[in-house]
């Protein structure tokens, strides 16, 4: 019985591993990473190293044949292993209320449900209710609707400080192609209710709350040219960044009515004038300070 489910299986992955594919691409998801290969082993990090879009249950038939897999360091079925530590450089800062949006890339459909929730990692739970709920999503028999690739979430304003630390909450994108066996998960990264006046230290804050202001696919590319910089020099760039989104942020406070300012309480003393000036331009003013250790970004 088992053997012959192992097999089915193994058969529906062999055949639909190219048929059904899909993640989040903005804000910049967990991706595989070094914790995530400490966790889950070397094969199943390679599984999705090579292919971001793949299915938990392609990871499980590579997990099944390694003594390196660790099932309860790996947690699977939280965003299919991926690590916040593995993501420390792409924490989204938030404010209840916020309306927040997503890109997803259903690269290969196949029929299914899907939901966008916030979970709370520590126990893999769902906080509060779903946020998107699809009971038909990457329908084979339908062009993919528009609000599945493009999709706005509300932040909830009744989180308290449940997701105020970096790690503690992620907003997942859950995928389940049930008859074909194949589950995806994206998770985003965020806090929100963190403390504005606290302790932005790193520049990887400086680069994250930059995601935030601007929203935008383009500036969100080039944060993540902040984020591999060194602090000196991700000053200085994001600097650049914030000055060449200016009008990307009004646009935001346009659409969404809340204007993410960002905090920037670098060590050095330098905060670019320009993100003062978003500050100071910024009607409502949402504070973004994202908590980034030096530990968090050794990876
Ligand atoms: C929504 O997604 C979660 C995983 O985040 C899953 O456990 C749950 O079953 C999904 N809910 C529904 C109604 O499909
Ligand atoms: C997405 O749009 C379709 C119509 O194209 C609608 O039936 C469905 O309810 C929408 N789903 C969500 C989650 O907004």
């Amino acid at each position: 019985m088992q053997y012959s489910s192992a097999i089915l299986a193994a058969a529906a992955g062999l055949i639909t591993t190219v048929s059904a594919h899909g993640m989040i691409t903005s804000p910049t998801p967990r991706s595989a990473g070094t914790a995530m290969e400490a966790a889950c082993g070397q094969q199943v990090y390679n599984n999705q190293a090579s292919d971001s879009y793949g299915n938990i249950q392609g990871e499980l038939q590579v997990a099944a044949t390694q003594s390196d897999y660790n099932a309860a360091e790996c947690e699977i079925w939280l965003c299919k292993g991926y690590k916040y530590a593995d993501n420390t450089a792409n924490v989204q800062t938030y404010t209840a209320g916020q309306v927040v949006p997503f890109t997803f890339d259903v690269r290969a459909p196949h029929t299914g449900t899907a939901n966008v929730s916030i979970v709370n990692t520590a126990t893999n739970t769902i906080i509060g209710d779903m946020l998107l709920y699809y009971s038909d999503f990457a329908d084979n028999a339908f062009t993919i609707p528009a609000n599945e690739t493009s999709f706005s979430i509300t932040i909830p304003s009744d989180l308290g400080s449940t997701c105020a630390t970096a790690g503690a909450c992620v907003i997942q994108h859950w995928w389940n192609a049930a008859s074909i066996d194949q589950t995806y998960e994206s998770c985003v990264d965020f806090t929100v209710g963190a403390s504005g006046s606290s302790s932005g230290s790193s520049s990887a804050a400086v680069a994250s709350s930059t995601a935030v202001v601007a929203s935008s696919s383009a500036v969100v590319a080039s944060s993540s040219a902040v984020v591999a910089s060194s602090s000196a020099a991700a000053v200085a760039s994001t600097t650049a960044a914030a000055a060449a989104t200016t009008s990307s942020a009004a646009a935001v406070v346009a659409s969404s009515s809340a204007a993410a300012a960002v905090v920037a309480t670098s060590s050095s003393s330098a905060v670019p004038t320009t993100l003062q000036t978003v500050v100071a331009s910024s009607t409502s003013a949402a504070a973004a300070a994202a908590t980034s250790s030096a530990d968090d970004e050794c990876s």
